[in-house]
């Protein structure tokens, strides 16, 4: 048997602005997707455990195709991904077997992280030679491919490399030291697809204001790796804030996930918050003072999200 996990991720600033070629910052956080295969000769199944979810057993024909679906969306499109991989990988003969602590469609990058830990299983159980870069570049065709295709390479990216990542010309792995946040989940899943193409159709409608709310969202995501790096935290939390209203700008806020970043700021008394992701539902993050998470998480809960503290700057893809 071969086993690996990877993690989820939260963006901490640069979302929509990315898809458009401005800088982002992500960071992988300490929830994860855990995959393991081994031979089961004459079949290949997948069994998804977890995700918060029920447990459901689905079949592969030898194209590659879902043919016994369990019961819920989630678990299916999460199936659809390990599927993908699968017929990348030209593997068969296999039980693929999936379990994941990240919430599903709440922007936490669980989609990435079954690809990339799938990826790695696969690759290793059938001794094909994948170093951490063809994983993040093959996990991303391979993601792209199934969300038929907007997004940029950063949930990818982190799932392999783990850390931070800074995206603009290209990947960059940035040192930065772990922060505690509080994710604050609202109980309405999103489609990140749906939000992106909303976004680049109002850029397009509206470029001259669109460009520089991007551009001021770019600056930000720069501004930010300094403050962390120097742990500047009030400092950070005002970008937070300022990025907020930019992603309300461009539509991406719902009343749902401001309920919550009104919340965490007021009575969680954070010193900042933010939705993370593509919006339109999905979750928040909010930097709690020192000391005072749980003091956030009360006020996340009184406005009805599922909170929980995470710690950024995980290790990456991993193989047992
Ligand atoms: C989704 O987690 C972040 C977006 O910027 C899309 C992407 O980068 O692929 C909205």
């Amino acid at each position: 048997m071969t086993a690996a996990s990877a993690p989820g991720k939260v963006i901490l600033f640069g979302e929509h602005a990315v898809v458009s070629g401005a800088p982002a910052l992500g960071t992988a956080i300490d929830l994860r997707a855990r995959v393991s295969v081994e031979d089961l000769p004459g079949k290949t199944e997948i069994d998804i455990q977890g995700l918060g979810l029920r447990l459901s057993g689905f079949s592969i024909d030898s194209d590659g195709r879902v043919v016994s679906l369990g019961s819920s969306e989630e678990s299916v499109a999460a199936a659809r991904y390990v599927s993908a991989v699968v017929r990348a990988l030209g593997v068969r003969d296999v039980r693929i077997s999936v379990s994941s602590d990240i919430p599903v469609a709440s922007g936490l990058g669980s989609s990435a992280a079954i690809v990339v830990a799938t990826l790695a299983a696969l690759s290793r159980h059938m001794g094909i030679d994948m170093d951490v870069r063809r994983i993040a570049a093959e996990a991303h065709r391979i993601e792209k491919m199934v969300q038929r295709g907007l997004g940029s390479p950063m949930d990818t990216a982190l799932a392999a490399y783990g850390g931070y990542v800074l995206l603009s010309d290209g990947i960059a792995q940035v040192d930065l030291p772990p922060l505690d946040l509080v994710v604050g989940c609202t109980s309405v899943p999103h489609d990140t697809r749906a939000e992106v193409a909303r976004v680049q159709e109002l850029k397009s409608r509206y470029p001259e204001i669109v460009d520089p709310i991007f551009k001021a969202i770019g600056v930000i995501s720069r501004k930010a790796v300094p403050c962390i790096k120097n742990m500047e935290l009030e400092e950070l939390g005002t970008l937070m804030n300022i990025n907020h209203g930019l992603l309300e700008a461009i539509g991406v806020g719902t009343r749902e996930l401001s309920e919550l970043v009104y919340a965490a700021r007021g009575a969680g008394s954070a010193l900042g918050a933010k939705l993370t992701g593509a919006g339109g539902g999905g979750c928040m993050i909010a930097l709690p003072r020192e000391g005072t998470s749980q003091k956030t998480i009360t006020a996340i809960s009184q406005a009805r999200g599922r909170a929980f503290v995470v710690r950024t700057g995980c290790d990456g893809v991993t193989v047992e």
